[in-house]
Formats: C-alpha cells, sequence, structure tokens
C-alpha cells in the first residue's frame, strides 16, 4: 500500500460530546496521512501538516467532504438480512414466523458464505467499518462471517448463537456442543489477524441451566473474549423469563449471577430496566446497544436514555436488522434522535457521531485501535458527502454550524451519504464505483 494523505474536514472525538466542546475535534481543513501499513500517521491542519507530508505520498483531495472514524455497529444479525422489513406483532411471534426459519438456512456452509459476503458489502456501502455481529447456531456460520471479514481486512466480532431450549429442534444445540463448539471458534478466530469472537447466548430464555452455566464457564476462561446477549426487550419476554427464574431479582440479574456483566458485554436493548439494573451495568462495564429502529420496528418500547445517563450506563447504537429496519447508522441516529426526544431528552448530533465512533470504540475496549483516528492508530475512516441527495444538500448548505450539519447528515442521510470506506488504509466501498471495491 503506497502511503496516502486525505485532505477534507475531519471530526474526531477525544470525550462524550455531554463533557463539553472540548470533546470534540475539527479540522475544517484537515489532513489524515496514513502510512503503507494502514495505520495513522498524523492528523491535523492542511496547512500545518502538508509540508512535514513524505515525500511520494499521495494527497487525495476530499475537500468537501468530511472524514470520521468508521461507523461501529454494536448489535446486528448478519443472517437476519434476509426477513428485513418483516412486521409482526412482537418479538416472540418475530422470532418463530420469520426468524428462526432464516437461520435454519445457514446449516449449509454456501448460503452463510453468500449472505455475510452479501451483508459486508452493505455494512461498508453504509459506512460500517466494525460490527459486532450475530451469527447462527451453526459453527459454521462464524467461519463463513469472520472469513469474509477477513479476507477484506475488516475488524469485526461475532459469535455462533447458543441455544438448546424453548427453539425449534432444527436450531438447537446442547450445553456441551455449545461449550465445544464455542471454545473452537475463539481458538481459531478471537485475535486472528482484525478478528474477535463474542460468546453468544441468544437470551435467557433459550438457554437451560447447564447452557447458562456453560457460558458463564466460557466466559470465565476467556476473559478478554466479548459476550453478547438480550435482555429486557419486550414485556412478553420479560415475563416469560420471570417465570423461567423465579428466584431472581430481575432479568438483568440472571446474567449479572453467572458473572456475564463485565468489560466488553454488549447487551442488546436495555428498554425496560429499572434503576438497580442501570447501576449494575454501570459498575461492570457492560455496554448497552441500543437499537430504535428494531424496537420501533417490533413495537418493543423506548430506551430511557435520562435513566441511563442518570446510571453512567455506556450506551451505543445497534441496528438490530432484521429486527431492525436499516444497516445504516446515520438511519440509526434518526430514529435514536427521535425515541430520546419522546422521554424529554434532546441528544445532539455530536454525540450520536460519538456514540457511533470513539463512544463504541470506548465500550468495546477497542479504542487504542479504531474510533479515534489518531497517530498509531488503524486507519478506518469514511467521507461522508453533506450534498449526496438534493434534500440533503439544500439543507446542509443551509447549516449555520457543524452540529447543524451532522444533524442534517444524520436525519436525511444513509448510504447514499457515505462516499467512501476505506479500513486498514485500503478503500473498500466507493459509492460512485460500479460494484463492490473490494
Ligand atoms: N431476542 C432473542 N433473539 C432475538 C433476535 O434475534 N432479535 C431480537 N431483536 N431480539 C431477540
Ligand atoms: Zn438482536
Amino acid at each position: 500500500m503506497q502511503p496516502t494523505a486525505y485532505r477534507a474536514s475531519i471530526l474526531t472525538f477525544t470525550d462524550d460530546p455531554l463533557q463539553g466542546d472540548h470533546a470534540l475535534t475539527y479540522e475544517p481543513d484537515g489532513l489524515l496521512v496514513v502510512d503503507a501499513q494502514g495505520m495513522v500517521a498524523a492528523r491535523g491542519s492542511y496547512h500545518t501538516l502538508a509540508a512535514t507530508v513524505a515525500d511520494g505520498t499521495t494527497i487525495r483531495d476530499y475537500r468537501d467532504r468530511l472524514i470520521v472514524p468508521g461507523f461501529i455497529d454494536t448489535h446486528v444479525h448478519y443472517p437476519q438480512i434476509d426477513i428485513v422489513g418483516s412486521p409482526a406483532e412482537g418479538l416472540l411471534p418475530w422470532l418463530d414466523t420469520y426468524t428462526f426459519p432464516a437461520e435454519r438456512r445457514f446449516g449449509d456452509p454456501a448460503h452463510a458464505a453468500r449472505t455475510a459476503r452479501f451483508f459486508v458489502d452493505q455494512l461498508l456501502a453504509c459506512g460500517t467499518t466494525t460490527a459486532v455481529t450475530w451469527c447462527t447456531v451453526h459453527p459454521g456460520s462464524v467461519d463463513a462471517m469472520l472469513g469474509e471479514s477477513r479476507r477484506r481486512n475488516l475488524r469485526m466480532i461475532a459469535g455462533k448463537v447458543m441455544m438448546d431450549r424453548n427453539c425449534p429442534d432444527y436450531l438447537r444445540d446442547t450445553a456441551q456442543s455449545a461449550y465445544d463448539d464455542s471454545a473452537a471458534l475463539i481458538a481459531r478466530w478471537h485475535g486472528t489477524e482484525r478478528q474477535h469472537y463474542a460468546i453468544t447466548p441468544r437470551f435467557a430464555l433459550t438457554s437451560s441451566e447447564a447452557q447458562l452455566d456453560a457460558c458463564a464457564t466460557l466466559a470465565r476462561e476467556h476473559p478478554d473474549v466479548f459476550v453478547q446477549t438480550h435482555v429486557a426487550e419486550n414485556l412478553d419476554e420479560i415475563r416469560w423469563a420471570a417465570e423461567l427464574f423465579p428466584a431472581h431479582r430481575s432479568y438483568l440479574d440472571v446474567y449479572d449471577r453467572l458473572g456475564l456483566l463485565r468489560p466488553r458485554a454488549i447487551y442488546g436493548h436495555c428498554i425496560h430496566l429499572d434503576k438497580a439494573d442501570r447501576r449494575r451495568m454501570a459498575e461492570t462495564g457492560a455496554v448497552a446497544a441500543h437499537c430504535p429502529t428494531s424496537n420501533l420496528f417490533l413495537g418493543s418500547g423506548l430506551f430511557d436514555f435520562a435513566a441511563s445517563d442518570a446510571a453512567g450506563l455506556k450506551i451505543t447504537l445497534g441496528t438490530d436488522v432484521g429486527g431492525g429496519t436499516s444497516l445504516s447508522m446515520l438511519q440509526t441516529m434518526n430514529e435514536a434522535y427521535k425515541v430520546a426526544r419522546m422521554g424529554g431528552t434532546h441528544l445532539s448530533a455530536s454525540r450520536m457521531f460519538y456514540f457511533a465512533t470513539l463512544g463504541a470504540a470506548r465500550a468495546l475496549r477497542l479504542d487504542d485501535r479504531i474510533g479515534t483516528l489518531a497517530p498509531g492508530a488503524e486507519a478506518d475512516f469514511i467521507v461522508l458527502d453533506s450534498a449526496a441527495t438534493p434534500l440533503l444538500a439544500h439543507r446542509a448548505a443551509r447549516a449555520q454550524s457543524l452540529e447543524e450539519t451532522l444533524f442534517a447528515l444524520a436525519m436525511l442521510g444513509d448510504d447514499r451519504a457515505v462516499a467512501a470506506t476505506y479500513a486498514a488504509g485500503a478503500c473498500v466501498h466507493r459509492r460512485d464505483a460500479s460494484g463492490s471495491a473490494s
């Protein structure tokens, strides 16, 4: 790879914008210098840095565009891309009617490989360079996903679903096979180049006590491996959890007693938590993945930003496709804003961009590598075009501040606003190219 410098407006963060304006770094005429290894060599103002760029460095002119770190989607199911936009009366009938039959097909490695390829194309088109993705109960579905990610040199997190009860026979593993398969996948993938593994019990309802114990054992044996599951998404789900685990204080408490609340443990939804639950998540370093398009589509409920912030919860954004209706983190911000508004909270656009970049990288403890565009970090970044559509161009041309421009992108943008996506310094998607850039 040839060293390349990118001239553009550049937005990065050093902290949550809730802490004040110092959290955001903006270079209206900036330069991002990427070395031959795909790492950030320097970032700053064009006029300061241009003279210092080494001979032989190509300068790419994106002057009317905005560079931000690649988006991070903390909760998405790649197999469910086949059923995105399938309506049901709620989570549980949706799982039975659409989700389980769709996931069954991932027993076929060719189907898994095809779908992983399409899914990754779509992620990159949306500017998402890292995703915490669910696979299915089949170990081969992880090989398909992380194999595709590795082929394109992306940093991804994925895991095999564990479930041995309250699900169709055709998708059932056992406590022992789930343990053995997950352990083998951890050995094969966790830390292999840019790939990471997540221990993935679907939710407490679909795992026997023996399987939940196996999760806890795996988690203890692999303290730096990710954990992902669902919690407190839907009221029927919560009632069922209370019947299955009558001795627990709450649904979250089932995971807590297993030692599954910890750093790098990502909990999808976290809608119907109480104060004690949110406090436990905050004090253990567990992460909430707020999935607004899914929560609205399935009628699950409204995530409580005010209560989550008050508890100090680590909030990130997930698309939750196929319960969610878009892979675009911009569209996810759009819906997150409205959900927060319903709860009386104003979410600034800069905070939503923080959630989708540095906030997620920090929550996942990957901020030494991604989400910052700091010198020494991996050059995963995207080039946003605030003139991508006539309406977006019209609104952005009238923006009085960076915040207004970011708001226009979040409310009116989608994959069309992503002009290019780079991973480890290589262009992996270009909007105006025909077909995939990889
Ligand atoms: N809870 C258990 N499984 C799922 C799933 O696949 N999607 C969502 N949104 N919630 C779940
Ligand atoms: Zn989910």
